[in-house]
């Protein structure tokens, strides 16, 4: 159904360009508040597409002048773009073009960062540089002149000739406008060199501004080159240019941008020392070099049509990054951590008013469809796909993926359609994952009877706004049965569940087993299993799938959570007991133990009562998660003076998946044993932390437990002119603040001279932890609430992306109290009438306070 709000794409109104382009030739004359850019176009016809009117997109652009085959013409220029009547058949067309770089805080478009010039064009952001069908389905080959006063001049495809303050770049492959970029500046390089398999020699660079950022490189281009050896060796794809440069800037929306052969990154997704950065750090920046850099094949050689097919190469390339983090360190803890991650970002999402389609039907602003459903939930539908297809058929389908459609801008059925052809099998009831919103419910039956084991599963997916019918999906279910010692009765099976109830039945049993249904999280569903919680303590000792061991222990404390959150009941023994069996166990990796000591967040335990009809209480949850980890700590006592020292690492550092793992488990021992010694043992390690993973953790320990003042003050003077650390330094005092201390140390800090708001890093940091405090960002008062839309508003005129994104903070507001409603509601209603938002903001929030369907 079309909703009436002006300004909406819908996917049904898809038509083809009515023209081709043959080349594109820019040539920019760099200047801070007054560049020129010059274009020379080749269009020709394109006899595959309906009649239309010449439009090019542009916006914020002053026309200086226009030719069509050498004659100047007068065009007709409105806030979207430029019209104007062309030749029939093939012609030139040439614009220059004055845009004003310094001016462009929204850092979409060609902006300033520090006094270097760089772009950002994903998604629509080319039409701030020039007049263009800035539209994914057309597809050039692109050559680039640069003239600026001095520094290094970059932009896509292999460098040509050069000199001072002039350079020219050549892009062999044909490519769609957001993957143009150009970075100007005073650079250095870190420079390396890859051999693909063919004898490729390909030069590689990392570009920071001289002056410390230098020896922060070395990790980025160590991840680079596995990630360029890892998709030759499992997806057989090799790089196709003589350089890829990767630039690092300060001032960046996203994480990093895979524009061709001229990544840029924000500083913190690449930059990074043992002192300065964490572990977690050094794994984000692994896994976000490969990202971008297997988006060359899936994203550039393979691009989407249109916007509405972004998970194409989002979800790809994010299950593709998840099978490089899960092969250059340990599979079942990637696989915890984005399911960590899935259930903290995009369940919440699914099951709220922002819920969208994988790939959704329409839109405002696309920037806003940038979302956890179409990254993660995206790359969950792909591992599916897989299992249901098993790793043979996804091998062979995804050669005939990169023979079939290379160089060209597909959709979600043309991803399918190789599948289909590799396995004879229609898959028209799994692109309903692509298609419909919502998380399916899975709920499960058990019976047995002598020897003869039966499951029953039944699906239901709630309606929503986006999706008020929804029909039963392919939803593939791993499960192992156990036996009462232990032992795996039946291996891991597939089961595919396409029906709106189905059964499937074991035989030959000598007893009634225990099942370990979705193993290794086969599907991203909600598993509805009531099961005792002598059973899942029972698969939390015995499950041999990690992933359904660690489950367990999650199911128990979400539980035990839930009746603490709503009543004086005390922690789960069995709960308690199991996990200090797993603790005590040695021959489980360390990085396995910690993410088994860590509990749900205060957010899921508030959504999960609610799916039990039981209004969340912010302070009752904080309070009960509190007492939990003193349960926690105090059933632990005995065991954690000799876990720390297991732990503790004396080995040189490395960011390897060893070392961090033992440094995550100390650090979570660390943080419990602060509730027994008040801290003591923290402020030591403190004190002696050689590295930011564990000055960091004691800090996080020393705050939890109300300390930690004198160790903040000196945080900041130690590293005061380190951007990124003081980024975590302003994060870590809010997200670790009490409850009733979360919004008077927010507004405290907002008042620091370091508070630059316009730099996104900095802006996340601070708002970003405010409303990560489940607590403080829920205060009774609403004071929280306040805080985050007047922020909000200021930030908007400035930086609508941002601000947009940020929005969805208030998404699962209708699970509140009534009280809490009204106060969130009070703050979307003022945000709604707020004078000059814009279209990005006005979206997400008319969205969020959209009517529940019925
Ligand atoms: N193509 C995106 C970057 C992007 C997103 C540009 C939205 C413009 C608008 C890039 O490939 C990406 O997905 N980056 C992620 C990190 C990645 C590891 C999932 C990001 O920036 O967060
Ligand atoms: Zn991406």
């Amino acid at each position: 159904m079309k909703d009436s709000a002006p300004g909406t794409v819908y996917l049904s109104d898809y038509a083809p360009f009515g023209w081709l382009i043959e080349s594109v030739h820019l040539e920019f004359d760099l200047d801070p508040d007054a560049t020129r850019v010059k274009s020379r176009i080749v269009f020709s016809p394109n006899l595959n597409s309906p009649e239309q009117e010449f439009f090019l997109h542009g916006e914020n652009l002053k026309l200086i002048s226009a030719r069509i085959d050498g004659t100047a013409i007068s065009p007709r220029i409105t806030r979207e773009g430029l019209t104007c009547p062309v030749p029939d058949g093939e012609f030139l067309f040439e614009a220059e073009v004055e845009i004003n770089p310094a001016a462009n805080t929204a850092l979409e478009g060609l902006y300033l960062s520090n006094g270097m010039f760089c772009t950002q064009c994903e998604a629509e952001g080319f039409r701030k540089i020039t007049f263009y069908p800035d539209r994914p389905d057309v597809m050039a080959v692109f050559t680039v002149a640069i003239n600026g006063s001095a520094g290094v001049l970059l932009s896509n495809g292999n460098p040509g000739p050069r000199g001072a303050g002039h350079a020219l770049w050549h892009d062999p492959w044909p490519k769609p406008s957001y993957l143009f970029a150009l970075v100007a500046g005073d650079l250095v390089a870190h420079s390396d060199r890859f051999t693909t398999a063919s004898g490729r020699r390909v030069d590689l660079n990392i570009w920071v501004r001289p002056g410390g950022d230098e020896d922060k490189c070395a990790f980025a281009m160590g991840a680079l080159k596995r990630a360029m050896q890892w998709d030759e060796q499992v997806y057989g794809r090799e790089y196709d240019l003589d350089v890829f440069n990767i630039v690092a800037v300060d001032d960046f929306n996203m994480g990093a941008m895979e524009n061709k052969g001229l990544n840029v990154f924000n500083s913190a997704a690449v930059l990074a020392s043992p002192e300065t950065s964490t572990d977690a750090n050094f794994e984000r920046i692994e896994a976000i070099i490969a990202h971008e850099y297997f988006h060359n094949w899936t994203g550039n050689r393979i691009t989407c049509r249109d916007w509405f097919q972004l998970c194409l190469k989002e979800g790809l390339t994010v299950f593709r990054d998840a099978q490089f983090t899960a092969n250059m360190r340990s599979a079942p803890v990637k696989r915890i951590r984005d399911v960590i991650d899935l259930r903290a970002r995009q369940f919440p999402e699914d099951n709220g008013p922002l819920a969208h389609p994988v790939r959704p039907d329409h839109f405002q602003k696309i920037n806003n469809f940038y979302t956890a459903t179409v990254y993660e939930k995206g790359a969950e539908v792909i591992g599916m796909l897989k299992r249901l297809v098993g790793d043979k058929a996804y091998a062979e389908a995804l050669e005939l993926y990169f023979a079939r459609f290379d160089g060209q801008a597909i959709t979600i059925e043309d991803w399918l359609s190789v599948f289909e052809d590799v396995t004879r099998r229609e898959l028209c009831q799994f692109l309903r994952w692509y298609t419909q919103a919502g998380t399916p419910r899975v709920s499960v039956k058990e019976e047995y009877d002598s020897g003869t084991y039966t499951l029953t599963f039944t699906q239901s997916t709630p309606p929503s706004a986006a999706s008020p019918v929804q029909r039963p999906q392919i939803i593939s279910i791993a499960v192992g049965l156990l036996g009462a010692n232990g032992d795996e009765v039946v291996p891991t099976q597939m089961l595919e569940l396409t029906k709106d109830s189905q059964s499937f039945t074991f035989e030959g049993l000598s007893g009634r087993p225990v099942p370990s249904i979705l193993r290794d999280f086969s599907a991203p569903v909600i598993l509805e299993h009531e099961i005792s919680d002598a059973e899942r303590a029972f698969l939390l000792a015995h499950d041999t799938d990690p992933f359904n061991r660690w489950e367990a222990g999650q199911a128990l404390a979400r539980e035990t959570l839930c009746y603490m959150a709503t009543s004086d009941a005390r922690p789960n023994p069995d709960y308690l007991e199991g996990l200090r069996t797993v603790l005590r166990d040695d021959s489980l990796d360390p990085a396995y133990r910690a993410l088994m000591l860590g509990l749900p967040g205060e957010s899921e335990i508030a959504l999960a009562l609610s799916a039990h009809g039981i209004i969340p209480d912010p302070e009752a949850i904080h309070a009960a998660r509190e007492r939990l980890l003193d349960a926690l700590a105090e059933a632990l006592a005995g065991d954690l003076p000799a876990l720390l020292d297991a732990n503790a690492v004396r080995e040189r550092y490395s960011p390897d998946a060893a070392q961090s793992g033992r440094r995550a488990l100390f650090t979570a021992a660390l943080a419990l044993w602060s509730r027994r010694d008040g801290g003591a043992r923290a402020a030591s390690e403190y004190a002696a932390a050689d590295n930011m993973t564990l000055q960091l953790g004691a800090l996080g320990a020393l705050l939890a437990v109300g300390r930690g003042e004198a160790e903040t003050a000196a945080f900041y003077e130690q590293w005061r002119h380190e951007r990124l650390v003081i980024d975590k330094w302003f994060a870590i005092q809010i997200s670790h603040a009490a409850p009733d201390a979360a919004v008077a140390k927010t507004r405290a800090l907002v008042q620091h001279p370091d508070f630059n708001w316009k730099n996104p890093n900095r802006f996340r940091a601070v708002l970003g932890a405010l409303a990560g405090n489940h607590g403080g960002f829920h205060s009774r008062d609403g004071r929280g609430y306040a805080l985050f839309a007047d922020w909000l508003l200021t930030l908007d005129p400035v930086n609508p992306q941002t601000a947009a994104r940020m929005c969805t903070a208030f998404q699962s507001w209708r699970h509140y109290d009534g009280g809490r409603q009204m106060l969130i509601g009070a703050q979307l209603d003022r945000i709604a009438t707020a004078g000059g938002r814009s279209k990005d903001m006005a979206e997400m929030i008319a969205r969020i306070r959209a009517a529940r369907p019925q």
